[in-house]
């Protein structure tokens, strides 16, 4: 079936994909592409959105893209940066200056398909610091804002030229802030693009089906299958497609995986009738090996990668299946990230598009399934193929493991800066009633798309939620070379954080193991594992006040896609539990909870 589609031009940041998300929620297929695409991958769709940009659409930044798009008999819908854009390609005017920030009323001037179903004045969300002061012939105001009951109006919020079906809004209807955001997407896509929306799970599963089967032929397929849920549906899928005698799955046990992972991975392809030909490897040694005395983030990334492919490419020749296709649950936003595009994130290369796999996809040997879709779609899919709930809403995991989650050192302290940042960081959590401790050692972060590996705080003393993120918003804005902020749960006030040598081995990743376990059994059992949508546990090697040698870190958040995401609170029970279960183990020095949101830090800290 070809469905209809919308192409959503992508200008950076985050907006693109949760414009192509609240697109595919009302079942049209709505698909990321890059402003200097050429002009024929356009034609192919009913409607275009042209996303918002941290770049300035007065400076001319990132003004050379296909500008023949506007040339094309589609509609074309901008919001933010797009919509200065299209004002300016149309002879309107676009100056720096008229900056809106936050929640402000939209006063709807003119009839228009575009604000069908809405009411005279609307709430939507603007975050801009250029705007559009006129507009050129053929193009009319049809909404003005105002921010807060006595502000000064704001011209040309809206604007529409009904004959070329051109829109354009200042403010951002993909967010949840802009309460009527999603009808005036609905308007555009299924009313004014008369897109069909036939993109539902139900539709994917046969037309892929036939896919794998005119794709892979009399061939079989060879999956490595890690038990999350991306490959576990891929697993599912292909084995609909191809019956179980031609889906060989290889699960590889790296010795980084969660307690007791491997046999309850293994158990429930079991349970699903996939193990005709179900292959298990436990090669932690090798890793660990490999592993051995190394401190680097990125090289331990690197080595456990390159370990991994390795140890795969020897299984498969091993078994005798290296010619069969490679199976890959690889999943939309893996495929954009590391596209290699002027704007995708660079802050780490995804494990599924390393140069031996690109290789492979080159040759057209690999098969990806779920490739256009999204986790939450991924996950209807998982609910429609009938696998377990539990395992359709488990949490994700890293393809590093919990090699990604232990932290390492060669026992050095790292103070640079500290003269500067300890009193800033001092100052800052005092006005919160806290005491703030900035940590001798660096975890990664992300701050404006770029990576950064900066100096985390450990804040210290009662109080709210609030108060809390807001000491660490505060943090984070006032004081360059920080990066995260966790709150001490082990009580008192810590005064010495000693670095402790330490590498990746058996006996570290066993404790991360244990505390892993004990936290995501709390979860489940207050009732608040599936609100959250991730929760690494760290630890880092400090010995504080002298005592134990882990300092242990939970990192609850909540968060959509992975790419932005807020720290999640736990019940007060729940963290009095762990206090109790975790300061017992041997060899914790210390406890704490991680308050930083997406950006600054990343989920991981490495
Ligand atoms: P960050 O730490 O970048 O994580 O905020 C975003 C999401 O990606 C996961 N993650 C990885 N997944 N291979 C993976 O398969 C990796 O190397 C990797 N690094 C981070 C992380 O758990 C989160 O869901």
């Amino acid at each position: 079936m070809k469905h209809d589609a919308i192409a959503v031009i992508d200008f950076g940041g985050q907006y693109a994909h949760l414009i192509t998300t609240k697109v595919r929620r009302l079942r049209v297929l709505a698909e990321i592409r890059q402003p200097e695409d050429p002009i024929e991958k356009f034609r192919e769709y009913k409607g275009i959105i042209i996303s918002g940009s941290p770049a300035l659409s007065s400076f001319g930044e990132e003004s050379t893209y296909t500008k023949e798009l506007y040339d094309l008999p589609l509609p074309i819908f901008g919001f933010c940066f797009g919509h200065q854009e299209i004002a300016k390609h149309y002879r309107g005017k676009v100056i720096h200056g008229g900056r809106e920030w936050g929640h402000t009323e939209l006063y709807i001037t003119a009839a228009s398909p575009i604000f069908k179903g809405l009411g005279p004045v609307e709430q939507v969300w603007m975050s801009h610091n250029d705007s559009v002061a006129e507009v050129g012939r053929g193009f009319k105001e049809i909404g003005y804002s105002k921010l807060g009951a006595d502000g000064t109006v704001h011209r040309f919020a809206a604007i529409a030229s009904e004959n070329l079906r051109r829109y354009g809004v200042q403010f951002h209807p993909e967010v949840d802030d802009t309460l009527n955001g999603e009808k005036m997407i609905a308007n555009f896509v299924l009313g004014i693009c008369g897109c069909a929306p036939t993109w539902t799970m139900g539709n994917y599963i046969d037309e892929q089906v036939r896919r794998i089967r005119e794709r892979v032929g009399n061939d079989s397929v060879f999956l490595l299958a890690s038990g999350g849920v991306d490959s576990t549906v891929t697993a599912k899928l292909l084995g609909l497609a191809l019956g179980p005698d031609r889906l060989h799955l290889l699960h590889v046990d790296n010795g980084l995986m969660r307690k007791d992972e491997s046999r309850k991975v293994l158990e429930s392809f079991r349970a699903m009738g996939l193990d005709k030909n179900l292959h298990f490897v436990d090669a932690s040694e090798e890793f660990l090996a490999a592993l051995a005395g190394v401190i680097d983030p990125e090289r331990k990334r690197t080595i456990i990668g390159d370990t991994f492919i390795r140890v795969f490419e020897r299984e498969a020749r091993r078994l005798g299946i290296e010619d069969h296709l490679l199976g890959q649950g690889t999943i939309y936003p893996d495929t954009i990230e590391t596209g290699g595009t002027k704007r995708a994130d660079t802050i780490k290369t995804h494990h599924n598009r390393v140069p031996v796999i690109e290789e492979m996809i080159a040759q057209g040997r690999v098969i990806e399934p779920l490739s256009d879709l999204y986790k939450v779609e991924v996950r209807e899919l998982g609910e429609l193929l009938g696998l377990d709930r539990e395992l359709v809403w488990k949490h994700p995991f890293p393809g590093p493991g919990l090699g990604v989650r232990l932290l390492c050192s060669d026992g050095s302290a790292d103070r640079t800066d500290f003269e500067r940042i300890v009193p800033e960081v001092k100052r800052v959590a005092a006005i919160y009633g806290l005491e703030g401790e900035v940590l001798p050692i660096r975890s990664v972060g992300v701050k404006a798309d770029l990576r950064s590996y900066e100096h985390p705080v450990m804040l210290s003393g009662k109080a709210s939620w609030e108060t809390l993120f807001e000491a660490a918003g505060t943090i984070f804005r006032e004081v360059a070379g920080i990066n995260r902020c966790i709150w001490n749960l082990a009580g008192g006030r810590p005064r010495a954080f000693i670095p402790v040598a330490a590498g990746v081995t058996k006996d570290r990743l066993d404790l991360l193991r244990e505390v892993d376990h004990l936290v995501m059994e709390g979860l489940r059992r207050h009732g608040v594992y599936y609100e959250i949508w991730q929760c690494p546990i760290c630890l880092v090697p400090l010995a504080i006040d002298g005592k134990g040698r882990e300092l242990v870190v939970i990192r609850p958040i909540y968060s959509e896609r992975a790419m932005t995401a807020a720290p999640a609170r736990l019940p007060q029970v729940l963290i009095k539990e762990l206090r109790a279960s975790l300061l017992k183990l041997p060899g914790v020095s210390g406890l704490s909870l991680d308050l930083t949101s997406k950006p600054p830090g990343t989920i991981e800290w490495e």
